[in-house]
């Protein structure tokens, strides 16, 4: 209860009770997604500012850690599709990297570093193995969900970093969706996906310092009730998030963001990620979400 005390000249002192308005119900969705498991993760070049491979990487606790992710998403009820990784690719557990699907249409992949370049081809196979008709790979360097996400209404693009923003053009006549395109600038955040995520359809969480400032009108403009994440909130990688409309799947550091979320109404679901945060990675990085 907040107290709010409207008083005219002249007037008997009024108070009226203006009551909290209670946090919306959220309604979680069943979801389907890709996974990779890390049998042959390692950090072995550095592609972004989080990785060193000087420093040890334990694989067997990679495993583990994505075991349980893949675990959460399946005691939700979500439903998980596995592609077999590759020997000599250790990143190909992000899997978020290599496909855009909405409406049961597939962007590929196109990455813009060397060594992950032979992971677009694996899952453009795997697409086809898998029913998927319309599998178009990208001739931009495009690296999917890490730069795109699906809000149900847009597609929100990052560029700065990986993802050409001709790709963005590209996307638009491919998937034939509106997309918004959104300015990268620190290179922590090299990917659209550690610096914002979608919670529902009309409703997003980002960390605005990692936009340049035009780009943080845009949003503020078209999501002006969006959850603003503090900069711990990113530093952990908290905004590498998947919600399933209810469920918000994140790293288990990013206690603030959680907080957030709890009072707007959503379950907050924390998991352990500290190994695949070594090579800059989260939850959604290694999720692919399959829209059909
Ligand atoms: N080491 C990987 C890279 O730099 C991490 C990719 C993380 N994926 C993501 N969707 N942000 O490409």
């Amino acid at each position: 209860m907040t107290s709010v005390s409207l008083l005219g000249p002249g007037d008997e002192p009024i108070v009226l009770g203006v009551t909290t308005p209670a946090a919306p119900v959220r309604v979680p969705t069943t979801r389907r997604y890709l996974m990779c498991p890390p049998e042959y993760f390692t950090v072995e070049y550095a592609i972004n500012p989080w990785m060193d491979p000087t420093r040890p990487i334990d694989t067997g606790l990679a495993v583990e850690q994505w075991n349980a992710l893949k675990e959460t998403y399946e005691r939700l009820g979500h439903r998980v599709e596995l592609i077999e990784p590759v020997p000599g690719l250790p990143d190909m557990v992000f899997s978020a990297n290599s496909g855009t699907v909405v409406d049961g249409r597939v962007l590929g992949s196109r990455f813009r570093a060397e060594q992950r370049g032979p992971e677009a081809d694996h899952f453009r196979r795997w697409f086809l193995a898998n029913g998927y008709k319309s599998v178009v790979m990208p001739e931009r360097t495009n690296e999917a969900e890490g730069d795109f996400t699906w809000t149900g209404k847009y597609l929100l693009a990052g560029t700065g970093f990986r993802t050409d923003p001709l790709a963005h053009s590209e996307a638009q006549e491919v998937l034939g969706v509106p997309v918004i395109s959104l300015q990268l600038v620190d290179p922590r955040y090299y990917h659209l996906d550690v610096a914002l995520f979608v919670l529902t359809d009309d409703l997003i969480a980002y960390y605005p310092e990692a936009f340049s400032p035009g780009t943080r009108e845009v949003l503020r403009r078209l999501f002006p009730d969006a959850v603003i994440a503090t900069a711990e909130d990113a530093a952990c990688l908290g905004l590498n998030a998947v919600s399933d409309g209810r469920n918000v799947i994140l790293p288990v550091e990013a206690t603030a963001l959680a907080d957030q979320l709890t009072r707007r109404g959503f379950d907050p679901v924390f998991v352990d990620i500290s190994e695949l945060r070594k090579s800059g990675g989260g939850p959604k990085c290694c999720t692919m979400e399959l829209r059909n």
